[in-house]
């Protein structure tokens, strides 16, 4: 959830910068994506789905050949979620959620859910607080909570963080072991609550786009199916946000116009 002025700024800057970030950086194949851990350098290969020595296989579909976007769906679960995961599987489409602790630990059984259906799990605090607004302990406990919540609910840990209103303290970010994921496209339909005004704002997506939405609304649910019947006969390929940025790295806010071929 973002002010008006944050959400100017955003659309202002990012919608350029992250069509190259989606598509334009090569596909690290050593990158397995979510199943392998955090996506830092220090992943262990025995991790990986295929064995040592063996050709990693593709995360996904080639993003600098096709075309991609990484639909994103904040603050649940939620009672919509299961619908949407039979939405997302009609359309053989992946995507992310930016979990809240608290919710993890009310619905468990559909986070595990969620993993086993092949979708990114990211998070997104334990209590849905304003990070700049406590001290970086306090931040980091918000994050060690949900951390632990998702890990007992599925087996592994999140491998995004998506800070509440998108506001993150550096020192925080600094500090994490893994990216922070922002968004591109804000449908703003927390705000909204308006099926056929989600459709329309998800129109703005372009190749490489990060979406924000949130499971937890009934009527976002209701607009999905438009939106992945349009973004599919325009091609789209529906990837995670890890697979969308190939290799993600610690420290830096994705969604912002930064992108691996500007971090080097
Ligand atoms: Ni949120």
């Amino acid at each position: 959830m973002v002010n008006r002025s944050m959400l100017l700024r955003l659309l202002g800057t990012l919608a350029l910068p992250l069509v190259l970030a989606g598509c334009g950086v090569p596909l690290n194949t050593s990158w397995h994506g979510y199943r392998t851990g955090p996506a830092t350098e220090q992943s262990s290969p025995t991790q990986a789905s295929g064995s040592p020595g063996e050709a990693p296989k593709p995360a996904g579909p080639d993003c600098r050949k096709v075309k991609c976007v990484a639909l994103t769906f904040d603050d649940g679960p939620g009672t919509y979620t299961e619908s949407l995961l039979d939405l997302l599987d009609e359309h053989h489409a992946k995507a992310t959620f930016f979990l809240i602790g608290k919710n993890v630990a009310k619905h468990p059984g559909i986070v595990r859910d969620e993993l086993a259906r092949g979708h990114e799990l990211g998070n997104h605090t334990f209590s849905h607080r304003d990070l700049t607004k406590m001290s970086l302990a306090a931040g980091q406990r918000e994050l060690r909570k949900t951390d632990a919540a998702i890990k007992k609910a599925t087996g592994t840990e999140p491998t995004l963080v998506r800070p509440p209103f998108g506001a993150i303290p550096s020192n925080l970010k600094n500090s994490l072991d893994v990216p922070v994921a922002l968004w591109s496209v804000d449908t703003l339909d927390w705000q909204t609550r308006d099926t056929k005004k989600t459709i329309k704002a998800a129109e703005k997506v372009a190749p490489g786009s990060i979406v924000l939405m949130h499971d937890i609304h009934e009527s976002t649910i209701k607009a999905m199916p438009k939106i992945l019947v349009d973004l599919q006969a325009q091609g789209y390929h529906f990837v995670t946000v890890s697979e969308l940025i190939a290799k993600p790295k610690p420290g830096i806010g994705y969604g912002t116009g930064q992108h691996p071929a500007t971090q080097k």
